[in-house]
């Protein structure tokens, strides 16, 4: 995205901005490239938490969405969504396990496990004599990123204990998540994205189980998506983002979300201040990049620090725009930036064409 276009000026800032076009393209890309690999597409809704958004990529051919939290599962349930993935070792005790029984009864529903502990919890929220929910688990393995999910080795026995308390089996997923660890990471993350769900599914087969769905995905491993995976779950690929860029995920072309701030300081020299802080670009940051986001329109120049109502752009020689100037900036990581947002503002061929409510905003429980 570059300079903003006029009609941007007398924006109320700061603006969640998304520009369907970029963001349609981005969707039929992907779900381009995995029906051309016989793959299942089941985004990850945390990026957009939007209604709207999830219905395209369902028109573009997803099978179903992905979700981290029963209350995202919620918020897509009534919206008429009917085949969600809680993709999270969810812990299902008390209301939440009322809530999970619930989900189960009104849509096509799988969550993920990676504990004894976690599976008993489940079994007691859906295998309840009176009231059975048809709820299946995916086992989540650990492929490198060493967040979640059982080693590969243990798969097996962990879901023969899910299956002696009642729950339905349906395979195994992981999170490549390392593949943010440095630019270039997503080949090789997805080569043990792989390796591990192979393994994984091996152990099932071993132990009597029919392995229906071997699930991967994060956005910087899909290309490379390795021959035993079924399914991917992308999310950020909607929008993509500056971290995205950073890695390789996309070009500039690609990013459909931005944030509109305004120039509301240029007091102190070589720097521009927008009404953009931590509380509109969120505050992720890895280790390998600098800055909280970068201003396309200024040079390209970054938002080298925030407070939380304050962006502070480092100009890098840019002249200094005038007070009052509105610009976009492509935040870091485009999904908490998102949830910090009411609504989106939506801009079609480079005109305001109206605004889109965050469904699912905060939904965290
Ligand atoms: C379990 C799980 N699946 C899929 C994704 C989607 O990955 P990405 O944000 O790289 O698109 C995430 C992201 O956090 C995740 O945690």
């Amino acid at each position: 995205m570059g300079t903003p276009p006029v009609s941007l000026d007398g924006l109320e800032t700061p603006a969640l901005l998304l520009d369907l076009d970029i963001m349609e393209a981005n969707l039929a890309a992907m779900a381009a490239r995995l029906r051309d690999r016989g793959i299942t597409l089941r985004p990850h809704a945390k990026t957009h938490k939007s209604a709207h958004v999830a219905r395209r990529q369902l028109d573009h051919g997803a099978a179903g969405l992905t979700v981290a939290t029963i209350a995202e599962a919620e918020a897509f349930a009534r919206h008429g969504f009917t085949d969600l993935f809680i993709a999270y070792p969810v812990v299902a005790r008390g209301i939440k396990a009322d809530r999970l029984a619930g989900l189960a009864r009104r849509v096509k529903l799988r969550v993920g496990v990676d504990s004894v502990a976690g599976a008993q919890a489940l079994a007691g929220a859906l295998t309840r004599a009176d009231a059975p929910a048809p709820a299946e688990v995916l086992i989540e393995i650990d492929s490198g990123h060493h967040r979640t999910g059982v080693p590969p080795t243990a798969a097996g026995e962990l879901a023969a204990a899910c299956r002696s308390l009642g729950l339905d089996v349906a395979g195994v997923f992981t999170h490549g998540g390392h593949s943010y660890a440095h630019p270039g990471g997503g080949a090789e993350a997805a080569k043990d994205e792989d390796a591990a769900l192979s393994e994984a599914a091996r152990q099932l087969t071993g132990a009597g189980f029919d392995v229906r769905e071997v699930s991967a995905g994060s956005t910087p491993t899909v290309p490379f998506a390795g021959r035993h995976v079924t399914e991917e779950r992308p999310g950020t690929y909607a929008f993509y983002d500056r971290q995205q860029l950073m890695l390789g995920s996309c070009d500039a072309g690609q990013i459909a979300v931005t944030i509109a701030a305004t120039v509301v300081s240029t007091a102190v020299s070589g720097q521009a201040v927008i009404d953009a802080g931590s509380k509109a670009l969120a505050s992720d940051r890895p280790g390998w990049l600098t800055g909280h986001g970068s201003v396309p329109g200024l040079g390209d120049a970054v938002v080298a620090s925030l407070s939380e109502n304050h962006g502070m752009v480092d100009l890098g020689g840019w002249p200094a725009p005038p007070v009052g100037t509105v610009v976009t900036v492509v935040p870091n990581h485009v999904c908490t930036a998102v949830n910090l947002f009411d609504s989106y503002t939506l801009l079609r061929s480079g005109h305001l064409a109206g605004s889109w409510p965050v469904d699912a905003r905060g939904h965290l429980t």
